[in-house]
């Protein structure tokens, strides 16, 4: 038993303050837990969403020390508990009350990205075939829980704010999913470059740094989404080929 100081921001939109609240913890207990604790000892008002406390919901997401972190993931003996443990929200987002923050801009930026756009099946037996190698590439984005911790670190949105000109890490990997899907036949680019300002990212790799999902979200979904980008927009050859090849 040990006893803790939690520094939590208590607050809504119009203003907020942190608050010290001093409790005692015990072994193999995660952050959640203590502000349940601190919920139903010391604060029966205090705001903070969960759900499923085994780090698959995606809805505790909070800075912890600073660090964005699934507060159901981060077990106390991996924090130094002699000092003040800061719990804040997202600050990326706009507060709703204490520890929970309005994510909805980012389901309303998932609605404009295009859709699964499938090919036709194959002509001699109605199926569909796909390289194993196509189909493991696209399989690592598919864990992401949508918790935007990666969106909350991201300079462009949390210090620059430029929600409406760049979706953001998540839907990069969104996007990347899509665009790397072997049957996919959309074509994303354009808006990638555009409205969705790809170009403001400057991989730093601090999203996947704080993936709880390990998503490799830098290095296999922003630099090849990227790359095709460049590829369709910025190559002369590229560009020269295209408008002479023959059409099919
Ligand atoms: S790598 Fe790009 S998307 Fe990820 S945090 Fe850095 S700037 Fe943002
Ligand atoms: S990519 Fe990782 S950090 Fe970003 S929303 Fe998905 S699971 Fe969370
Ligand atoms: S409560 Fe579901 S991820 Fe933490």
């Amino acid at each position: 038993m040990k006893t803790v100081v939690f520094r939590i921001w208590r607050g809504d939109a119009t203003g907020g303050k942190f608050v010290d609240y001093t409790t005692e913890i015990t072994e193999g207990l995660v952050v959640l837990d203590v502000v349940h604790k601190i919920q139903a000892d010391q604060a029966n008002d205090l705001a903070c969403r969960w759900n499923c406390k085994a780090g698959k919901c995606g809805s505790c997401s909070a800075e912890v020390n600073g660090i964005p972190k699934l507060m159901c993931m981060t077990r106390m003996d991996t924090l130094n508990t002699d000092k003040p443990i800061t719990i804040e929200p997202m600050r990326a987002f706009p507060s709703i009350r204490d520890l929970a923050t309005d994510v909805s801009w980012n389901f309303r930026v998932k609605t404009k990205i295009k859709k699964f756009k499938p090919r036709k099946p194959d002509a001699e037996d109605g199926t569909w075939r796909m390289q194993q190698e196509d189909v493991d590439r696209v399989q690592e984005f598919r864990k992401c829980i949508e918790c935007f911790l990666c969106q909350d670190v991201c300079h462009v949105l949390r210090d620059h704010h430029k929600h409406d000109e760049f979706i953001g890490p998540r839907f990069l990997v969104y996007t990347a999913a899509l665009e790397m899907h072997p049957l996919d036949t959309e074509d994303r680019l354009p808006e990638l470059k555009q409205s969705q300002g790809i170009g403001f990212c400057n991989i730093t790799k601090c999203c996947t740094k704080v993936c709880p999902e390990h998503i490799t979200i830098t290095d296999n979904a922003i630099i090849p989404l990227k790359e095709r980008v460049v590829d369709e927009f910025y190559d002369p050859f590229g560009w020269l080929w295209k408008k002479i090849r023959p059409k099919s």
